[in-house]
């Protein structure tokens, strides 16, 4: 057992309190940036059981791909605003043999929805439809996806039921509410009001949000669970299962089917590779543009000594570079089974050099002169990043969501399955800003099947082909940014992994035109991002990148410390 972390705190001024127990772990907290060392493995996630769940596969001899799943499927019970069953997201493998995998479990849209799906009688973009009913609910990846993941790249120690034992456990007898669950309940309290099935597991009979003291008590998710964990992923797809979500989608106004939900598959798809100063970056393909963007960008910054630039002037080079990449998001960028997007080009360094000479060095460029596009508000929902390292080599990244906190809010009646609203991530209509402000257009409107695209960008880079860093975020748009900052602290700026994801990060996404800055940035940047013709916002962090980077003294877990009950737990 590792008791080695006094040593880790002091060289990365850690003030955390070290556990008690014989796992490395530390729950994260504003007041430090954390690291937490283990020898043989390390999970980080939002929520701290899932986080133990995971560590507790690892330590019975499982590899990261079991952790993950056993992580993935807990969280479905222990963080339902953002861990699911009826979501979907997307899995970065790092094998021990060298080879990376992209596990694509995006939702897809039901066949019955089309580019008029989202409008209102006047051919306006309806966010109500898109954001708030039951039309906005994509067929569920997160069952598909993890159930690949485990057939195909676990360790064959243990089956799927024994990796959902521990969800069905932790649903059936039910946890406390703490942590960021008890935070965010009171928010979400009006959406979940809304359908009865909703709110007799998330509320109080009075209709007020559960709160700490109150007990999580999931029966229904659990039997659903036990259903997969007996029948298979097929049972969730086919079964009594897909029976009961198709009739709640249908009678809260949606289109989705028993078909759809049949049809469903999660695919692998090669994963977008860059190189940044030596490190191989490998990332997340459409349908998300995470990883293109994340590549475009770094491939921008390359051009620079982001490490010896004075600060104000290397955050100036990455909010430029993040404005042109988020334009070609917008124009470029859909699912890749129904639109061709140019990937090779928007990663190649040529392409990144036509961009940086483009950038003015000492004047921020105005986003209408890089392309035309509205003006929008984004706003923060929820999603949530785990990252794993075994000890045989193996790394995962995993990001799923159900969009918002809590998806729409609709609980599938008689499932305990909570429902996503996934489908406005679809460019309604071109220039019609989604729920995170972003702009899109015909590579990515709505159509049936299709996946709409995302920002989720779980990432792993590789130093000598070995994983370096795990590292991923929630938080929208904001996403993309939030890993290209991580990646910079640790690559240009030297950091340890937990000051990297503690530092302070802002955000330009091209429309609207302005840099969102946390509001710990330093007052003196921000007035120095001003002075070159930023338009700068402060705002509440939206993201949180649970991350891991692997150094000579061994498997360093950095939980994010922007909210509360994240978990670096190792062993
Ligand atoms: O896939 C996407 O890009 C979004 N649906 C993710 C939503 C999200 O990160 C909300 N989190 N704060």
């Amino acid at each position: 057992m590792l008791r080695s972390r006094i040593g880790l705190c002091l060289a990365l001024a850690c003030l955390a309190a070290l556990p008690g127990a014989s796992l490395a772990e530390d729950q994260s907290s504003r007041a430090a940036a954390l690291g937490v060392i283990g020898h043989n493995g390390m999970v980080v996630a939002q929520e701290a059981l899932a986080a133990r769940v995971g560590v507790d596969i690892l330590q019975r001899g499982g590899n990261a791909v079991d952790a993950a799943v056993a992580v993935g499927f807990a969280m479905a019970v222990t963080y339902p605003r953002a861990g699911n069953i009826a979501g979907g997201g997307f899995m970065l493998v790092h094998r021990a043999s060298g080879e990376d995998v992209a596990i694509d479990y995006r939702e897809t849209a039901p066949q019955a929805v089309s580019d008029q799906t989202f409008l209102d009688s006047q051919g306006h973009a309806d966010p109500q439809k898109s954001r708030d009913s039951a039309l906005a609910i994509g067929v569920p990846g997160t069952v598909a996806g993890l159930a690949l993941a485990e057939e195909k790249y676990g360790s064959g120690h243990f089956s799927l039921a024994e990796l959902i034992a521990p969800a069905i456990a932790l649903a059936r007898d039910g946890i406390p509410v703490t942590d960021d669950t008890a935070d965010a309940l009171p928010n979400d309290q009006p959406r979940l009001t809304r359908w009865p099935s909703s709110a007799k597991i998330f509320l109080r009979p009075d209709g007020s949000p559960l709160g700490p003291g109150d007990r999580l008590v999931q029966a229904d998710l659990a039997a659903s669970l036990e259903a997969v964990a007996t029948g298979g992923p097929r049972a969730f797809y086919e079964g009594a299962t897909a029976y009961k979500i198709a009739a709640a989608v249908q009678a809260a106004g949606g289109v989705m089917t028993v078909a759809d939900l049949k049809d469903y598959r999660a695919v692998e798809r090669m994963p977008v590779r860059g190189t940044y100063r030596g490190y191989d970056i490998v990332s997340m393909p459409p349908p998300s543009s995470g990883g293109v963007e994340l590549v475009e960008m770094l491939n921008i910054l390359e051009g620079y000594d982001l490490g010896h630039l004075e600060r104000s002037q290397s955050l100036h080079l990455m909010i430029e570079a993040m404005k042109r990449a988020y334009a070609d998001r917008a124009l470029f960028l859909g699912d890749p089974d129904t639109v061709d997007v140019p990937v090779a080009r928007l990663i190649s360094k040529e392409y990144a050099a036509q961009w940086r000479a483009s950038i003015d060095p000492e004047r921020a460029t105005p986003a209408s002169q890089i392309r035309a596009g509205g003006i929008v508000q984004p706003e923060g929902r929820n999603t949530t990043h785990f990252s794993v390292v075994d000890r045989f080599g193996n790394a995962v990244a995993n990001t799923y969501t159900l969009n918002f906190s809590f998806g729409v809010g609709l609980v599938a009646a008689g499932t305990g399955i909570l429902l996503n609203n996934e489908l406005d991530d679809f460019a309604v209509k071109p220039d019609a800003p989604n729920a995170y402000g972003l702009l899109g257009y015909a590579a990515n409107e709505p159509g049936p099947g299709k996946r709409p695209l995302s920002s989720m960008t779980p990432t792993i880079v590789l130093k000598g082909g070995q994983p370096f860093l795990v590292t991923g975020s929630p938080g929208g748009s904001r996403i993309i940014t939030a890993v290209l900052q991580v990646v910079s602290n640790v690559i240009d700026r030297r950091m340890d992994i937990g000051s990297a994801v503690a530092a302070p990060r802002l955000h330009n996404q091209w429309m609207p035109d302005r840099v969102v800055v946390e509001q710990t940035l330093d007052p003196e940047l921000v007035a120095a991002l001003e002075a070159r013709g930023d338009n700068v916002v402060v705002s509440r962090p939206f993201t949180s990148a649970n991350s891991i980077m692997v150094t000579p003294e061994g498997i360093v877990g950095a939980a994010d410390p922007r909210t509360r009950g994240a978990l670096a737990a190792g062993y």
